[in-house]
């Protein structure tokens, strides 16, 4: 008795000084695992489900923050998803790691503390946790892909250049389109394996004027490239590009999503276009689920570009919007010169607008029923540095009763199908996406 007792200390004793140990742990494990953290760190994490799985398994997210079980004006709402591919069994293993990192390094390691105190960090470990117990262990194939029923989640949601915004939504993806609404997230990322590259959006066109050169360009491809070359340089080989030995080369690491291959309904396009959350694909490792000694290195190779990827939450500009009474509104439309996006960005139920944007001088426009239009110009420092963004108010006065109603922007434009006659030349392209596309699709990252 007295040496089990002793075992038993001792295991608590090592684990506590190693931290997590580096194995693919099953859900009801990850489970535990996730309620043993929030018990012990209650003051900065805290735990809830999102939904259920298919066959009934919780989708837990643990957030971390120095408020975690609120949002606070000013603090930025940032979230990791993993395992959406429940083959693709790094992003899981990382995210807990870096639970386990962020919990044990608060107040001690000082990037770990200003990130905690300037955002809120949710974390969705595995988003199909029914894939991941039916997946096989190997690096190439499919198997453990899909959701119960089959289907692929990051070919499942809305996409606005499909207009195939009424067709059933499978559970996983359900609770993860109910979870933007309760919180309005800033920036995000969504993690896979099969590659090691950084895309970014638009994955998705329909040959609008988006669709430039091969690549499907977003309003705020500028943002997007910074970063996506945030994460690649930050990794220990992702910005040399060629990292997994039959894959093509990745100029520094990144990729437009659509150039890389289209692909229709993905996570990625629909947290930008429909939830204002600008989100990154993280292809992290080669092998989708690799033997359990190359997890130490692998995540000694993303741990940087994991943190500093956060810290990416306090680009720009943010504020509140408030009434002729000094009360912030929601729904006031806050459009950025230059940046005509599909469904324009509005303020949240706390009239809060976020918008990352990279140093430079921008004129905003305010819009909202009943009050004059608002136009100011900002000028914008690198946030992630002092970790916050620019902080911008905006006052609005009430309309006086002669000028002209206030014309809302309409909510959103479905962008149009660019192909006319004059445009054939672009339909021979339009063969070869769609023969490279099915070749990709053996690929299916
Ligand atoms: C972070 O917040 C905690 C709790 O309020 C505080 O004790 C600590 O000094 C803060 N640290 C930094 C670096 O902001
Ligand atoms: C932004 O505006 C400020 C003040 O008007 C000016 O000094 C600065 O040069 C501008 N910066 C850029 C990048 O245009
Ligand atoms: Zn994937």
């Amino acid at each position: 008795m007295f040496v089990f007792t002793l075992c038993l200390f001792l295991w608590s004793w090592l684990s506590s000084i190693y931290g997590l140990e580096f194995r693919y742990h099953n859900s009801m494990e990850m489970e535990q695992y996730l309620k043993d953290i929030n018990r012990m760190f209650p003051d900065i994490t805290h735990l809830h489900g999102i939904g259920q799985s298919v066959e009934g398994r919780e989708l837990w997210v643990l957030i971390l923050g120095q408020h975690p079980r609120e949002h606070r004006t000013g603090i930025p709402e940032f979230k990791y998803v993993g395992n959406m591919h429940g083959n693709e069994a790094v992003g899981r293993v990382l995210l807990l790691q870096l639970i386990d990192y962020l919990t044990s390094r608060y107040l001690s390691d000082p990037l770990v503390t200003r990130l905690l105190n300037s955002s809120r960090v949710h974390i969705l470990p595995s988003m199909n946790p029914d894939g991941f117990e039916s997946s096989a262990r190997e690096c190439m194939y499919t198997i453990g892909r899909y959701n119960k029923n089959g289907v692929d989640l990051n070919r499942n949601f809305p996409d606005l250049f499909e207009g195939n915004t009424e067709r059933e939504r499978e559970k996983e993806v359900r609770a993860v389109m109910d979870w933007l609404k309760t919180e309005s997230f800033v920036l995000s990322a969504n993690l896979h394996g099969g590659a090691v590259v950084a895309s970014y959006p638009y994955d998705n066109s329909n040959g609008g004027s988006e669709l430039q050169g091969g690549h499907s360009i977003s309003p705020d491809d500028d943002v997007f490239v910074h970063l996506a070359k945030t994460y690649s340089y930050s990794h220990r080989e992702m910005h040399n590009g060629n990292s997994c030995y039959d894959s093509q080369d990745f100029t520094q690491g990144i990729t437009n999503g659509y150039y890389w291959y289209p692909l229709p309904g993905g996570m990625q396009d629909y947290n930008y276009v429909w939830a204002q959350c600008l989100e990154l694909t993280l292809e992290i490792s080669c092998c989708k689920f690799p033997p359990e000694a190359q997890l130490p290195g692998l995540w000694e190779a993303n741990k940087p570009a994991l943190l500093a990827y956060i810290q990416q939450v306090h680009l720009g500009v943010k504020g509140v919007v408030t009434d002729s009474y000094g009360k912030p509104v929601r729904n006031a439309v806050v459009e950025v010169a230059g940046r005509r996006n599909l469904c324009p960005f509005r303020t949240d139920r706390n009239g809060e607008y976020y918008r990352l944007l990279l140093p430079g001088n921008y004129t905003i426009t305010v819009t909202y029923p009943g009050h004059k239009t608002l136009t100011q110009t900002v000028q914008v420092q690198y946030g992630p540095d002092a970790f916050s963004a620019l902080t911008h108010n905006f006052f609005l006065q009430k309309n006086d009763y002669s000028s002209k109603a206030t014309q809302l922007p309409q909510s959103c434009t479905t962008p149009n199908l660019g192909i006319t006659e004059s445009d054939s030349a672009t339909l021979l392209p339009t063969v070869f996406t769609t023969l490279t596309l099915l070749l990709l699709q053996r690929l299916l990252l």
